[in-house]
């Protein structure tokens, strides 16, 4: 009979013991505070893990689960840290008290089992778990987060998640950028510098007729001979034919080859060039019997190409009704 009151001894030390160790929710809120270095979040290990999930829960957690040891090169890892410690850190400099929200981490260096138990192979994955004290179980599950590796503002749209999920209105502002702020007036003032220094040099390059002329006659050329066409539907430079040979004009008007596009944009600029000899090179000729002869070759030259555009069209379109001489096709 002297067992029962060592058994009524032991009950009561348990039952002490139980009544001082603190409510979770306070160790956790605690543990943040002590982490310093990223302030607002809880470091977890398998075991913080399971203790922070197990329910019942009167809080909300939201798990950040990633692999940032360098071994598993994890690019996204170590861009997402940066923007989830910015929401955590919102979050602790509004609510010191945390008020019900706690952003926690666990690496896979820390919790290998809980990836494991979790079936997770990839990272980083966000989970938020609501709390159990309320609602029905269903609301109880863990939700995740859908991540988006190129949002550049990826910290407003986990607030925004969180916001729309939990009843946590969680705010983001973000500290101000110094740096882009004189990277920005240096560039400018740069800038501004150089050019000032280099006008005399460039001002005659820039007031040239004759440069913006061939720079604008490169681009009608261009676009004229169907590069934007060749580019938009990646047609091919030229296909092999039937007879073993290989072909180079398309047929039809609504298709094409790179080599056909090529040719006629030679065509177009010889045209081009023959014109302009045709009405600036020509009347400054001084002899009378030169430029007779001149003339002639240039005509000769824009009627046999023009000749040769118009073949080129019935090659494509064997319906098409006109000609121009010396070239019938
Ligand atoms: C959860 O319950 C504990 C113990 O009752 C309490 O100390 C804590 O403040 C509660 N947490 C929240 C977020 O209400």
């Amino acid at each position: 009979m002297r067992l029962l009151p060592l058994l009524a001894t032991v009950a009561s030390l348990l039952s002490v013991t139980v009544a001082q160790k603190p409510h979770k929710y306070t160790t956790f809120t605690e543990l943040s505070a002590s982490n310093k270095g990223t302030r607002g979040t809880v470091i977890l290990n398998d075991q913080l893990f399971n203790e922070l999930t197990l329910p019942p829960r009167n809080y909300t957690s939201v798990v950040l689960f990633t692999a940032l040891d360098p071994r598993f090169g994890c690019v996204l890892c170590r861009d997402f840290q940066g923007e989830y410690d910015l929401v955590a850190s919102n979050w602790f400099r509004d609510h010191p008290k945390h008020d019900g929200l706690l952003f926690t981490v666990l690496d896979f260096s820390d919790g290998k089992a809980t990836f494991q138990k979790l079936g997770m192979s990839t990272a980083p994955i966000l989970m938020l778990f609501p709390p159990t004290t309320t609602g029905s179980p269903s609301e109880h599950m863990p939700l995740k987060y859908d991540m988006n590796p190129n949002d550049p503002s990826a910290a407003e749209s986990v607030a925004r998640w969180l916001s729309s999920q939990t009843k946590h209105a969680v705010k983001i502002t973000r500290p101000f950028n110094y740096v882009k702020l004189f990277t920005l007036i240096f560039g400018l003032v740069g800038t501004a510098t150089l050019s000032k220094l280099a006008y005399p040099y460039l001002a005659p390059v820039m007031y040239s007729r004759n440069l913006w002329a061939a720079l604008s006659l490169v681009a009608v050329l261009l676009f004229t001979s169907g590069h934007m066409f060749n580019h938009i539907r990646k047609v091919p430079y030229v296909v092999q034919g039937r007879n073993g040979g290989v072909s180079y004009i398309a047929g039809g008007f609504s298709n094409q080859f790179g080599l056909e596009t090529q040719i006629v944009a030679v065509v177009y600029s010889v045209l081009a060039f023959a014109t302009i000899a045709l009405c600036l090179k020509m009347p400054r000729m001084e002899s009378a019997g030169k430029q007779k002869v001149a003339v002639m070759a240039w005509n000769l030259v824009l009627l046999v190409l023009f000749s040769f555009l118009m073949s080129l069209f019935k090659m494509k379109n064997g319906s098409y009704p006109f000609f121009l001489p010396p070239l019938i096709a």
